[in-house]
């Protein structure tokens, strides 16, 4: 039997076979050796049993098939690793069921071996404690993303977290973080949502923070922050949601919040704080501004009379503070006023009547010093 002879089209075959591995590897180079490791350590640091996360962790390709890692396919660097315990993942989901999952452990100073990494996210795990590895601030230059939320994470923010230059998402929530928050924050000039609410931080909001040009939303509710507002907090001008409420926060709210021409506040929540002094004009004119809650402070003056058809509240909570003087008649100009609540204060005088009035319950206005008129009784 002649073997078959050479045909002119085998060399051509040949190539496309070896094009094809070329890209194949190009297309999705195998797990860093290091970065692998530096993963087994981070899993032997964490346990988490009913969803069975870690059991995808196996084999030497990190970057094929491990769940909630992926890889820069280019040179298998660990890019994201991202292992949320309330998702609807239908991947580790019982069937029918969203994913609802508990670890405990700690994050393993192993994490800062990743140092191509892009985002790092364990969220909602409940029972992770231990701090945050502050070799993080300092390891991991490509860091965008960083959330650490609901956990038991205690101890400090790492105070060189400045340093993480492209860091665009902060969350670190529902955490036992305690101590102030560093002064380096200012540094992220990347930063558009910061969320270190309901955490044990203590000191002042740094005054600084009014250097973060793209900071959208800051939720740094539910702490044990005192001191004043920085002013600076107006300068913020993408600043869409600013939720303070719930701390120790003491002083007056800064004539800049707000006002700034062009600004998108839209959100302000500043509840249960010591926050004296009177209501600026300006900021309850900021056209966009939709809720407002200064709720449970010892502001005083009256409820500056401002409100024009660019007026649009769901929510305008001023209860429970010293406001005097009357109900403003510039209310009923207001295009919407979903729920407003102005009882246990000072206020005096009859209600106006017409929208938003005619919808509001007595509740909107008890416990004033003599205010009168429907929905209370008839003004004697
Ligand atoms: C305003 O904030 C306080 C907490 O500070 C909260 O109790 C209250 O329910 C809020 N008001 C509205 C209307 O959400």
């Amino acid at each position: 039997m002649a073997s078959p002879a050479p045909s002119p089209a085998t060399p051509l075959r040949a190539l496309a076979a070896l094009a094809v591995l070329v890209s194949a590897a190009a297309a999705a180079a195998a797990c860093s050796e290091s970065d692998r490791d530096a993963l087994l350590s981070i899993r032997a640091a964490l346990s988490e049993a009913r969803l069975g996360v870690f059991s995808t962790w196996k084999g030497d390709d990190c970057c094929a098939s491990w769940y909630g890692v992926s890889c820069d396919p280019t040179n298998g660097r660990v890019a994201d690793l991202s292992l949320r315990g309330e998702a609807d993942d239908a991947v580790m989901a019982p069937e029918g069921h969203p994913a609802s999952g508990v670890m405990s452990g700690y994050i393993s100073d192993h994490v800062c071996h990743l140092d191509a990494l892009s985002s790092l996210i364990l969220a909602d795990w409940k029972q992770i404690s231990g701090p945050i590895p502050s070799c993080i601030a300092t390891s991991l230059p490509s860091l965008r993303i960083l959330e650490l939320p609901a956990n038991r994470l205690t101890g400090e923010i790492p105070r060189s977290i400045g340093s993480l230059s492209r860091l665009a998402v902060l969350n670190l929530a529902d955490n036992l973080i305690s101590g102030a928050i560093p002064d380096s924050i200012s540094s992220l000039a990347s930063l558009k949502h910061l969320d270190l609410a309901n955490n044990q931080l203590t000191g002042r909001i740094p005054a600084s923070i009014g250097n973060l040009a793209t900071l959208s939303r800051a939720l740094l509710g539910r702490n044990r922050l005192s001191g004043p507002i920085p002013p600076s907090v107006g300068s913020l001008g993408r600043l869409a949601d600013l939720d303070l409420s719930e701390n120790r926060l003491s002083g007056a709210i800064p004539d800049s919040l707000g006002s700034s021409d062009g600004g998108v506040l839209t959100t302000l929540h500043l509840g249960t704080n010591r926050i004296s002094g009177r209501i600026p004009a300006k900021l309850l004119a900021t056209k966009g501004l939709g809720i407002v809650n200064l709720s449970r402070n010892a502001m005083e003056g009256p409820i500056p009379e401002v409100f024009t058809g660019n007026s649009y509240f769901m929510v305008l909570d001023l209860s429970r503070n010293r406001l005097t003087g009357g109900v403003p008649r510039s209310l009923a100009s207001a295009t919407y006023v979903g729920h407003l609540d102005l009882s246990h204060n000072r206020l005096c005088g009859t209600i106006p009547t017409g929208p938003p009035f005619d919808h509001l319950d007595a509740e909107s206005f008890a416990s004033n010093s003599c205010l009168c008129g429907a929905p209370l009784g008839k003004c004697t």
